[in-house]
């Protein structure tokens, strides 16, 4: 149940389940957007004071993509919130882009359709790099589909490379970054918590490829035998042989050493080439499951919600 019905102009009409994720409308203009409010469960267990880092973060997201400037990657439209009072939620006001992500696509469906999406999210990232940002946490979550295409979010565990004291932004938070996303280099050494390696534009190589694998063959590219250790265990990589010099990019992106990785440029020359730069998302919207399922109030919000989507999606 959404616990919250209004934002300061923003009237609340459904929520993730599980997340402090809010869909709402402004109230004069009727502009649909999404509210992400600051989360405490990010933080380590024994983070002596969560809801402040919590606000950090959050704030350090809208700080990054106030650097970005891209079709392809999320803007915020405000923020709301008292960094003086620790206990109250802040919230982040970001455009809804569309209700489903790239983890939601059927394997094997629209390949030319998510091989475009790629080379979207690729050139978008080339733009981050260009600008000194790491993402480290692409996935298909992180990539929202909606009429204007795919849509860069989460960017609270992003690293600004010029910045040494950005690791103050994501110190106390749990690893920013996605078992089976994020290259070895990433992941913490259990046996010693708390030391990372400084992040690198060839972390996002790693996600990206390990997202397109998914996409292309609709398995994970590594098998997990625990949420922390999931490199043991690669995939074939057989299934990305069709696709030539794409298909080799892509193992190429999966890598153990980020030295041989190749970069964001070359991730998107391979997939502009072989897919082109447009998805074909009207195809898409109607093969893709709504998994995300929208708590809410009362039969009244619900059917609100559902007038909502017809329209988004008519
Ligand atoms: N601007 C947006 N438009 C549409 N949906 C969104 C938007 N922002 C977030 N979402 C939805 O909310 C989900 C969670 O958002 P986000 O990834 O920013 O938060 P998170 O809590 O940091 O996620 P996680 O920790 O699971 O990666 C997304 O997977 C997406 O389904
Ligand atoms: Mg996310």
């Amino acid at each position: 149940m959404p616990n919250l019905s209004q934002v300061g102009p923003y009237i609340v009409h459904g929520k993730l389940l599980n997340k402090p994720i809010y869909f709402a409308q402004r109230e004069l203009t009727k502009e649909p957007v999404v509210l992400k409010k600051n989360n405490p469960t990010i933080c380590e267990d024994d983070h002596p004071n969560p809801n402040l880092t919590s606000k950090r973060v959050l704030e350090h997201e809208k700080r990054i993509m106030g650097m970005l400037d891209h079709p392809n990657i999320c803007q915020y439209l405000g923020y709301i919130g008292d960094q003086s009072a620790p206990d109250s939620p802040d919230f982040l006001i970001l455009p809804d882009k569309g209700r489903y992500t790239l983890r939601d696509i059927p394997p094997m469906q629209q390949i030319p359709a998510v091989g475009a999406a790629i080379a979207q999210v690729s050139a978008a990232m080339v733009h981050a790099h260009e600008r000194g940002i790491v993402h480290r946490d692409l996935k298909p979550d992180n990539l929202v589909i909606g009429r204007e295409g795919v849509t860069i979010i989460d960017w609270g565990g992003a690293y600004r490379r010029s910045f040494s004291n950005d690791w103050g932004a994501t110190m106390g938070i749990l690893t920013p970054g996605t078992p089976g996303y994020m290259g070895p280099e990433q992941v913490v050494n259990p046996s010693q918590p708390g030391a990372r390696t400084r992040p690198e534009f060839a972390n996002d190589t790693f996600g990206l490829s390990a997202t397109a694998y998914f996409l292309f063959t609709g398995k994970e590219a590594f098998l997990r035998c625990r949420d922390d250790i999931y490199f043991a265990l690669p995939r074939s990589r057989d299934g990305l042989r069709h696709y030539g010099g794409f298909g080799e990019v892509i193992i190429a992106g999966l890598e153990p050493n980020p030295k041989k990785r190749p970069t964001m440029k070359q991730l998107t020359f391979e997939a502009e080439r072989h897919f082109g730069r447009e998805p074909r998302f009207e195809n898409l919207e109607g093969r893709v499951n709504p998994v995300h399922p929208v708590e809410t109030d009362t039969t009244e919000l619900l059917e609100q919600t559902a007038i909502m989507l017809d329209r988004k999606f008519e």
